[in-house]
């Protein structure tokens, strides 16, 4: 288990300037302790789920249920901050061709409501159901009303109940305590896993809305949260220049103040795009804010990008290294992967490229890491570095709560709440809206 390495020195913000802007953080990183003595009482209280150990009983107590039955099928039916952790933990740690590797248990999402993904599912699922071997379904959705959700929750419950008298015990749900999807599980025998009350979406990777479904297909959960839990402590540190999450805020802000008003996460790393794409998520609707925290409009935002290497490279790198100097990076890559494998060193093959003969795959992609931030520092594009020790477990688990705590420091700079997302419900109501007045097709 080996701490995540940061480096902040192509940043092209003077030292001077980010320990005087990070003091202001102070303020924000004694409420953080504070919120870590309150449980779920206060905004920030995901922080204290790697540290809650009655859930995680639950939790474990759960996982080992479900797995008597034998599942060979997880699917996970949620959306945004109710699936985005778990597939951005599941695909670091397993890679992306995790189903393909004939595992115990696979996993499937059912997120959005394309009939296609849905039918394709099923196309999947009816058979395993068909040969007597059993799926799992968990629905995820803390508000419980997400029609995206709930729609693709009652379709395939629906297909469960048609090949299993019992399809109760094969349904696992996980809502806010009391919600509308709360009550229909209690009324119909369905499991309940609770997310608390505070804990936001995006910020519920540590919650049963990641645990359950990661702990069920295998991942070791108590060394995911240790990494989340030792991250919290080094990002509650009052001396800032110790805390991470603080100094890398403080960078963010420094870069939006200076028009840098997007910022890629670069992550070197096949298996690394989800959490790319659960950390867009995190900063676009943490930040992304009409209204600062004194009601006055802001239209505050900086857009958030993903990058993978080396495959963006080849698509994007002549707009990094060429376009307008509005993005701030943070490059992430990782010292050891899981595996080796070595270029053949072998005549017939020495006349194409020449360089890379019985070279190591992970040389040549830390070739090219060393490539692309030379010429970033030649063309004077700023950046940060983090170095991943592994893709375990701790690893990821700190990266996450990292992320977490590094946007709440960021929405403190900018005078944003980073901890609702009021256009979001603005488009959902509309959507209910429309839905109301539409006929309803009984038939297809
Ligand atoms: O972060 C958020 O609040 C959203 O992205 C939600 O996670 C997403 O809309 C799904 O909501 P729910 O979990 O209530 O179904």
């Amino acid at each position: 288990m080996y701490p995540i390495f940061f480096s902040y020195d192509s940043s092209l913000i003077s030292s001077e300037k980010r320990a005087n802007t990070a003091e202001r953080l102070i303020e924000e990183i004694n409420c953080m302790n504070n919120a870590a003595t309150m449980q779920y009482e206060d905004d920030r209280a995901s922080i204290n789920l790697p540290d809650d150990k009655k859930a995680l009983k639950k939790i474990k107590m759960l996982v080992e249920e479900k797995k008597e039955l034998k599942p060979s099928y997880l699917i996970v039916v949620g959306i945004g901050g109710s699936n985005l952790g778990t597939m951005a933990v599941q695909e670091a740690i397993l890679g992306k061709l995790y189903n393909q590797l004939n595992p115990n248990i696979k996993v499937l999402y059912a997120d959005t409501v394309d009939s296609d993904l849905i039918n394709d599912i099923i196309k999947i699922i009816e058979p395993i159901l068909k040969k007597g071997e059993n799926i799992i379904i968990n629905g995820v959705s803390k508000s419980g009303g997400t029609t995206e959700t709930i729609s693709n929750f009652e379709i395939l419950v629906e297909l469960l109940k048609k090949y299993r008298k019992d399809y109760e015990k094969y349904v696992v749900v996980t809502s806010d305590k009391n919600s509308k999807f709360w009550d229909f599980s209690i009324e119909n025998r369905f499991d309940v896993l609770e997310i608390p009350k505070k804990v936001g979406g995006r910020y519920s990777v540590f919650s049963a809305v990641g645990l359950f479904p990661l702990g069920l297909i295998g991942i070791k959960i108590d060394q995911l949260l240790k990494g989340a839990h030792d991250m919290k402590n080094k990002c509650l540190n009052d001396n800032i220049l110790e805390n991470p999450a603080a100094i890398s805020a403080t960078l963010i802000y420094l870069h939006r103040k200076k028009d840098k008003n997007i910022h890629d996460l670069f992550l070197f790393g096949n298996g690394l795009e989800s959490v790319g794409k659960w950390y867009r998520q995190l900063m676009g609707e943490s930040i992304g804010k009409e209204f600062n925290k004194e009601k006055k409009r802001v239209f505050e935002g900086i857009t958030p990008t993903v990058s993978i290497g080396s495959v963006d490279l080849h698509s994007m790198a002549q707009m990094y290294l060429g376009g307008p100097y509005d993005k701030y990076t943070t490059f992430i890559n990782v010292k050891h992967n899981n595996s080796d494998m070595i270029v053949p060193d072998m005549k017939e093959y020495s006349k194409l490229v020449e360089v890379i003969q019985g070279k190591r795959l992970k040389e040549l992609m830390d070739a090219i890491v060393e490539g692309v931030k030379t010429a970033f520092k030649k063309g004077k594009r700023p950046f940060s570095e983090i170095i991943l020790p592994d893709k375990s477990e701790y690893s990821i688990g700190q990266l996450l709560q990292f992320k977490m705590m590094e946007m709440m420091y960021l929405g403190f700079l900018l005078e944003v709440n980073p901890f609702d997302q009021p256009n979001v419900e603005d488009y959902k109501s509309e959507t209910r809206n429309i839905l109301e007045s539409k006929k309803v097709v009984t038939s297809l």
